[in-house]
Formats: structure tokens, sequence, C-alpha cells
């Protein structure tokens, strides 16, 4: 075992869920015994999970005869902190049978034809998930950490956060996320999109299937999703592709040991000489075992000579029996694998041994390390540890592995033979390369995916993982301002030398519009403006992404300065002209970005296009929510592209989509007005989206920022919406001050100048 390293603090627990638990139930001397079974994700869990006290949550393989587990199961259960989830026989069948296996399973490996679905089913499904919520909640603490696992329990996370928002909370999926195009056909499609999104974190095995998550996040919740987070419900959930590792180190460990030795042997002498080709997989459709026995039938009809110099060895274990679709597929293998040793066996020798039993792993590393070639050939795979296991199982550089590219494996292991599983004759070629590969070639391609392998184990993952959980979680949005602190600072406000405030416009002092025109303030919000900008030694700024005539026409007649175009142009209260900030700035790549939203617009009925005297936004707030999103993401792309290296910024913001130069945000542009702030200035802030935080991380330690929705942010304070901020500012403004009498210029209107 790899490094001792804690994972997570003091106090903290792992709490594991998934569908199975990683057990052997057995009775030895008349009681029942509880013991670990080996496996991946036990071997990468169990350290964390028994180093902490946690417990690890899920069926224990029997159906139970009513809502509660045998005691007796139970008690065996619990002495490996494992707690039992009581499932009837009922309850199984729709949940894991019939949903799980026969509409999930499939949809998710691209089977659409196979996806079977009945709302009943859901429902029990629903239902199941629940169960093993409720479970999670027995016993898991504000800060344990939970972590879930797979595709049986996509609504847990959700169920979670609604009841103990202060968990820490994970997920990962074993199995493939599909393309949005295939992932949409899922009747309740959105439920399980949020039921994910209930976790802190939602990881995957390839950056591919993350993509495809994205995607459908954004057809179908009309969701705004960064590259690596999703703001959702006020917090960020972190997405991460981690593909699952092994524990190499043992699987090289047990190839030395004695009795794996001597079952090396007794195959060695089994195999007269012939070259051996392994394939060991579940006897599952996705697979691919009869177009990969086809392959090898191909490649003894195109090259006769091979008849007796090879064999091939697969391990086909049982799995989902109770689906008719596994029945059928043992029909047919078993088919294929009689029709290979009539056509190509000899008398005391067929070509293939097939056998429909797993092996243990002892078992198991004798055949990796005998193979000469391992054919690991699924139509579709989430990941693929047998690809990783054969790599880590041999004690040489030697040994080919054929990999399918559908496989989730196949991103790691590039230097793989990768083949099309679907092309029969394409595997019958590949698999002559593989037996014509010198040693030097095979050292080649096995030494690097053999260091790969043993570096990005199974330990590795769960260390990812569960850092990865604990620290998206500290990215929740900042506490309300409220209650002690609030009277504490108002009171500092009313003592305060002198007052600086900066505040943005829309979604700040305003509620946003479906049509930025439509976002004229009223005479409430004009009034509040002319309040504040009057008060004795305050200095109120208006710091806005808004274009210059419009804040004029909109604010020009209240005692505030104005800051245009996101720090571009800046005007002190009472004058009449706005200076730019960056007057060198170039503005070549206008006309072009122009062109494309304005090819954009005419597309995306309800959008339009916003010219402001430096930058260009394409506002979609009024456009059906997920084509303008879909739009947004594509048109994000494109610009990066077109706009790579000149100096400009393209931002995503709150449905809008805004190109402008670079080096101009609201930070710099209020650097120079707080470098002259005088000691004991009291600083306030207000923003709402991300272009305040730039303004927000300019602001001294003492400045009260404050932001404005719920979201993480640099602000230490958030309110919830700008009805609550313009009535912190009315209050604020009507607080008896200790201030001498109104004697400062700026604090007069230009009504009043004039
Ligand atoms: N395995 C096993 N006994 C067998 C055959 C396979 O224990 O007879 C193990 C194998 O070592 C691997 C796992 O089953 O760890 C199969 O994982 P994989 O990711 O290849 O496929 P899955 O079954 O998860 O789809
Ligand atoms: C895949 C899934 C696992 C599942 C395993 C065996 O690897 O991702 O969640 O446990 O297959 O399937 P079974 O239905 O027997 O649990």
């Amino acid at each position: 075992m790899k490094d001792a390293r804690p994972i997570l603090g003091e106090g903290e627990r792992l709490v594991l869920v998934s569908n199975r638990l990683p057990v052997i139930l057995q009775r030895q001397g008349g009681k029942l015994q509880a013991e670990m079974a080996a496996g991946g994700l036990a071997t990468g869990l169990s350290r964390p999970h028994r180093e902490t006290g946690g417990w690890w949550i899920g069926w224990p393989g029997r159906p139970s005869q009513n809502e509660q587990l045998d005691p007796e199961i139970d008690a065996a259960l619990r002495q490996q902190r494992m707690i039992g989830v009581a499932l009837t026989e009922a309850e199984h069948l729709s949940y894991y049978t019939r949903i799980s296996n026969r509409c999930l399973w499939p949809l998710f490996h691209y089977f659409t034809d196979q996806v079977e679905y009945a709302e009943d089913d859901w429902e029990t499904y629903r239902k199941v998930n629940r169960k093993f919520t409720d479970k999670v909640l027995e016993v898991a603490q504000d800060g344990d950490l939970v972590f879930v696992q797979d595709f049986h329990l996509m609504l847990v996370p959700e169920m979670l956060r609604r009841q103990r928002p202060g968990l820490r909370i994970g997920f990962f999926l074993h199995i493939p996320f599909p393309s949005s195009e295939i992932y949409r056909v899922l009747p309740r499609r959105g439920e399980v999109l949020r039921g994910l999104l209930g976790a802190d974190m939602v990881a995957f095995h390839t950056l591919d299937y993350l993509r495809h998550f994205r995607s459908s996040l954004r057809r179908v919740l009309g969701l705004e999703v960064g590259p690596r987070i999703v703001p959702y419900e006020g917090r960020e959930v972190q997405l991460m592709a981690q593909p699952l590792g092994i524990d190499a180190e043992e699987w090289r460990a047990r190839g030395k040991q004695p009795k794996v030795r001597e079952q090396f042997e007794r195959l060695q002498q089994a195999a007269q000489g012939r070259r051996i080709i392994l394939g060991v997989d579940r006897l599952d459709y996705t697979k691919g075992i009869p177009a990969r026995l086809k392959g090898f039938a191909k490649l003894l009809e195109n090259h006769p000579e091979l008849a007796d110099q090879v064999m091939m060895i697969q391990v086909a274990v049982p799995s989902r029996v109770e689906v008719e679709a596994y029945r059928h597929l043992k029909d047919e293998v078993d088919r294929l694998a009689g029709d290979i040793n009539s056509r190509f066996g000899q008398p005391g020798f067929e070509p293939l041994h097939y056998q429909f039993r797993g092996v243990s792993p002892d078992a198991l590393s004798a055949l990796y390390q005998i193979a000469d070639v391992a054919l690991v050939t699924p139509l579709r795979d989430g990941l693929n540890l047998v690809a990783k296991e054969y790599v880590a199982a041999r004690t040489r550089d030697d040994g080919v592995l054929i990999l399918g590219e559908f496989t989730g494996a196949a991103w790691e292991l590039g230097e793989a033979l990768q083949i099309n599983p679907f092309d029969i004759a394409g595997i019958a070629e590949t698999l002559k390369q593989a037996l014509d590969m010198s040693p030097t070639e095979q050292a080649r391609r096995m030494a690097p995916m053999r260091r790969r392998v043993g570096q990005a184990d199974v330990h590795l993952w769960a260390d990812k993982c569960l850092d990865t959980i604990r620290k998206a979680h500290d990215l929740k949005p900042p506490p309300l301002f409220q209650g002690e602190l609030r009277s504490k600072l108002e009171q500092s406000w009313r003592r305060a030398p002198r007052r600086l405030l900066f505040l943005d416009y829309d979604g700040t002092l305003r509620e946003l519009t479906t049509l930025p025109s439509q976002a004229v303030p009223d005479e409430a919000l004009l009034g509040l403006l002319h309040a504040l900008g009057r008060l004795p030694a305050t200095e109120v700024w208006v710091v806005s992404g808004r274009p210059p005539d419009l804040l004029d026409e909109w604010l020009g007649e209240t005692p505030v300065g104005l800051i245009a175009e996101h720090g571009a142009f800046l005007r002190p209260a009472g004058q009449t002209n706005f200076q730019p900030l960056h007057p060198q700035t170039a503005l070549d790549w206008r006309q072009e970005v122009q062109e494309i939203f304005e090819k954009v617009a005419s597309r995306v009925p309800g959008s339009l296009v916003e010219a402001k005297p430096f930058g260009l936004a394409w506002h979609y707030r009024a456009a059906d929510p997920s084509h303008g999103v879909w739009q947004a993401r594509d048109l994000t792309q494109h610009l990066e592209e077109v706009l790579g290296g000149q100096p400009v910024e393209v931002l995503s913001g709150n449905k809008v989509v805004e190109v402008r130069p670079a080096g101009i945000d609201k930070g710099s542009a209020v650097q120079h007005l707080l470098e002259r702030v005088e000691a004991g200035t009291f600083v306030l802030a207000a923003g709402d989206d991300k272009t305040d935080e730039d303004l927000f991380r300019k602001l001294p330690p003492s400045a009260l920022a404050l932001l404005i929705g719920a979201r993480p942010s640099a602000a230490p304070y958030r309110l919830p919406d700008p009805k609550a901020l313009r009535h912190l500012l009315a209050e604020w403004a009507a607080a008896p001050s200790f201030l001498p009498s109104i004697s400062v210029a700026e604090g007069a209107s230009k009504d009043e100048q004039a």
C-alpha cells in the first residue's frame, strides 16, 4: 500500500455509497461472517473508510423479506463498518434489473435498441435511491464526506443535499456518460441531471464523458457551464475526469507468489508451445465477445498455418443472468465457440478455451502472465480494468495489448494496438500484427503503459477524488450580511470620517430584465442615489458594464460618479464628460466580431447585439433558454479560436457573451480611486456578476464587499437580491450620522452646483 498521508482532516469521516457492498457473507462455525471482498474500488477506498471510522452503505447481495435487514446480516456487516440497505425482491427487480440494467446500462453504452422503460419502475428507482439516502442520513454528520458510486444511485446526491446541505458530497460515474444526443432519450433526463448536481463533485473516467455531461446540462437544463465548474443553486459543482486505477503494486507482487507460478507452469504445459490470446470479461453485450470470437475465427481462416500454433482463452464471467439480453448473448457465444472448435479444432486440441465462469485473482494473474496477446475489445466500456491489470501483471515488458477504441482505458493506454471492435477483419489483422510483433516493439509499447498504470493507480484515484470533494465543498456562497455584524458595521458607517461606495448597476442596484433596454431606473432608485450622493463626505460610484451615453441618460442627473463599460470610461460626480481610461486601445477586431454576433443574432430569435464604444455584446436573455445557452457555447468557442492572440477578452456573463479589450476591468478602473483613499474611510462595494469580482479583489481588507445573489465569490458577505441592497442603502443613508453637517462639494448634485 502507498504512503499513509491522511486524506481527510481530523474528525472527518468517509461514508461510501454503492449499489453492492464489497463483501462476502459466509458462515463460519455456525456464525455469519462478512469479509471485505477484493476489487478496484474496495482497494482504493478501504483505507480512508477504515481509518476515518467511516461507513460503507450498500446492498448486501441478498433480497430481504420485508423492509428490515436480517439482524444477523446487519450485525455481521456492522462489524466491517458496513450498513446494508434492505431491498425486497420486487424493489430489486424494478430498481436493479429493470431500470439500472435494462434502461440506464444499455442507454449509457449506446445500445438504444435494448432500452426498456416503465414509469412504475422509475418510481421504484427513486424510492430505492431514497432508501440509500436515508441510510446515509442515519450515520453522516455535517462535514462528513459522502462518496456515491455509479449509475444505480444517481438521485442520491440531490436527496442528500436537500436534507443535509452541510455534507460534502461526491459522485463518480463508472460507466460512460453518453453524447447528449443519446442521453436526451432518457424520459427522466432532467431529474437525473439535477440528482447528480446535488453533489459538490461529479466525476468521470474521461474528458469525453465530462464533455458529454456538460452538453447535456446545457441542452436539457439550459445551464451555463464552465469547463470544470457548474454554477448551480448558489453552489459551484466541480467536474472532474479521473480514470479509476488498479492496485498495480499488488498485481506485480501477486505474479511472483509461488502458487501463481505453479498455475502459470500448469498453463504453460497445457499450451504445448502455442501462443496464447486472452479475453477476460463479464458476459455482457457491451464487451464485444461475439465480434471478438469472429475476429479470432477470421485469423485462423486467413492463416490456416496458425491453427496449431495459437490458442485463445476466453473467460466469461456470468453476469445479470436475469436479463433476457444476457441469456441471448450466452446462447450466441456458446454457438460461436462450438463453431470455432469444430471448424479449426484437431483431435485432442481445441483452439478456443471458453469458460462461462469466473476465476480467482491468482488464476487471473497466471493467465495475464502467460498471454502473449490480451484481446480487449468492448463495443463500449466506461473504463476497462482488465486492460490495466494485464499491463501491470506482466513482469517483463513483453506482451501485446489490443484495445478497443471505445473503452475509457484507451484514453490512457495510447501505446496499445487500438482497434475498432466492430471491424471483424480489423481484429483478425491486428491479431496477426500482435503475434508477429518483435520483442523490441513489444517493450517499446509496454514499458510506458506499465509506468503509467503504476503511477496513476487506484490510490491516486481515491486521493484525487476525495481531495476534490473536500475543496469543492468550500466553494460555497458567502454568508448573508445580517444580524449583529450588520448592526456593528452600521455603527462603523455612521462613525466613519469618509465613505466611498462602488455599486454595480444591473443585477445589483436594479433587477435584471429580459431586454437590457428595459432596466431603466425608477423614481425610487434615483431617489436613493440622490440620497446617498448627498450624504456628507460620501463619494458614490456606479460601476457598470453599460456604455457611457446610456449611463448618462439614465443616471446623469444623480450626484454620483459613473464608470462605464467595465472601466473603459470614467466621469466623476457633477462632471459632464467621460474620460477614456485606455485611449490607446486597439479595436481592429471589432468589425469581425460584429459580423459574427450579427449572424448569431439572426439565428437565435429573441437575442440581440449591443455595440458599446469599445466592446460588443450578444444578449440572449429573451431567447429560448436551452437554445441560447447552446449557441452561446458554440459562439464562445468560435470567438476564442478566431480571436486567439488578439488583445481582447471573451466573457460569458449572465445570458450575455461579450468581447472587450483586454486589460480593462472594474478592478483596474477603481484602483486609482482606492489609492487616494484616506485612512478610516468606509469602503463599500456591491456587485452581482463575474465582472464585479475584479473589483472585489482590488478592495482593501477593511472594505465591506457584498455579493448580490448566491454563488461563491471574493466578497465576504452577500445579500439575496437588489431589493435587499436598496433596502440596506436606504437604511444606512437615513441613519443619523456622527459626521459634521454637509460641507463637501462632491456631495452636491449637478443641479445644486448649477
Ligand atoms: N475479474 C475477476 N474474476 C474474473 C474475471 C474478472 O475478479 O474471473 C475482475 C477483473 O480482475 C477486473 C474486473 O473483474 O478487476 C472487471 O472489471 P472491468 O472494468 O474490466 O469490467 P466491468 O466488469 O466492470 O464491466
Ligand atoms: C460495472 C458497473 C458496476 C457493477 C459491475 C458489475 O463495472 O459500473 O457498478 O457493479 O459492472 O455489475 P453488477 O450488475 O453485477 O453489479
